[in-house]
């Protein structure tokens, strides 16, 4: 598809018309990935956060808020579980803090590699060039570092303390985290304030030339706790801005599924909230073939609030998993079991 169509599809409003385009996300899914639904479970382990980006709730700033950070001992309880439903990856996510030390990561990683036969995934933020070899070395699998928004202006106007760190520049990043050896992920907001119709069409193709095995797409939505969530709900009236919706977050999904093929695209968590019922199954139907359900510990849950509403605040257990389940079955799909890997899927990236 050339990036002319690409745009045309973006601005498409007519729910008729969008059904050719949900079509051939759906038929390029299969064809490339097939009907498989990789599960991965997802442990937030801890919400503290040195940085201030502005659409965060977790932003360092925000002191309404509990800060937590895990034990090893109820990290592994959640791995353990996750295995027991017999998903294939652990994702363990947090903000970036000092608190995580490098070390104690990889003794995790190594206890999660001997004692599990699960792929792990980490999402730990721009971490030292030595941390992430480290973290490689001890057995890790895939690291996740979105890139929120291809347009450098934007996202340095949305990450203010970005240049007081070793770099900023996330792009360079997943290139270092490909060589490393990671099977690498990434992925935007939509609607974030500012962001054009340009910007999504020119982010979609810098996807593909990333190479990256996985890309998570999720709607922008507003936190109150932050700057961009105050301004956002004065208003933006332009009609470059893309809206943060529902309806085109499945548009920039399926795209991505088009353009890039053969990649791992998730249902976000994000999506399902602002459509609880459906959101997750239009998602699957639209392009994404992998599902993430929360395995963070209920007393810690609520904390992790990167946004407001977040679902599956009290599921936990038996019960994600039962509700994971009857969603696959209503889209005709299957559960993909072992790691579900892009990799070992043949995907030769998105390139
Ligand atoms: N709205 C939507 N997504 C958000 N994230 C963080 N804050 C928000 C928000 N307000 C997403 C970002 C980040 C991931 C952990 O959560 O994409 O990478």
């Amino acid at each position: 598809m050339q990036p002319d169509e690409v745009m045309h599809w973006l601005k498409e409003e007519d729910e008729q018309t969008l059904e050719v385009l949900w079509k051939k996300a759906d038929e390029t899914r299969r064809e490339y990935v097939g009907n498989d639904i990789h599960l991965r479970g997802i442990i937030e382990i801890s919400n503290y956060c040195v940085r201030l980006c502005h659409y965060c709730g977790i932003n360092a700033a925000n002191k309404n808020i509990k800060r937590y950070l895990m034990t090893v001992e109820e990290i592994m309880n959640g791995v353990k579980e996750i295995e027991s439903y017999g998903y294939g990856t652990v994702v363990l996510q947090a903000g970036e803090d000092a608190r995580i030390k490098a070390d104690w990561i990889a003794e995790i990683i190594k206890r999660i590699k001997n004692e599990t036969s699960l792929s792990v995934t980490l999402s730990l933020g721009e971490r030292k060039k030595s941390e992430l070899e480290l973290w490689k070395k001890s057995g890790a699998d895939r690291y996740l570092l979105k890139i929120e928004t291809g347009n450098q202006r934007l996202f340095k106007s949305i990450h203010p303390t970005a240049s007081k760190f070793e770099w900023s520049n996330r792009i360079q990043i997943l290139f270092f985290l490909l060589e490393t050896g990671y099977e690498t992920g990434s992925g935007i907001m939509v609607g974030i304030p500012g962001q054009t119709y340009n910007d999504i069409l020119t982010d979609i193709f810098l996807f593909k030339k990333l190479g990256v095995h996985m890309l998570g797409i999720g709607p922008f939505l507003p936190h109150p706790e932050t700057s961009l969530g105050k301004e956002f709900f004065e208003g933006l009236e332009d009609k470059d801005q893309v809206p943060n919706t529902e309806l085109m977050t499945y548009k920039v999904n399926a795209l991505t599924r088009i353009i890039c093929k053969n990649i791992n695209i998730p249902t976000t968590t994000a999506l399902a909230t602002i459509n609880s019922k459906t959101g997750r199954e239009l998602g699957l139907k639209r392009g994404a073939n992998v599902i993430m359900p929360n395995f963070t510990p209920i007393k810690y849950r609520q904390f992790y609030e990167i946004y407001p509403g977040r679902i599956c605040l009290e599921e936990f257990g038996t019960k994600v998993n039962n509700m994971i389940h009857e969603r696959i079955k209503s889209v005709d799909r299957e559960i993909g079991y072992g790691p579900g890997s892009a990799i070992q899927n043949k995907a030769q990236k998105c390139i």
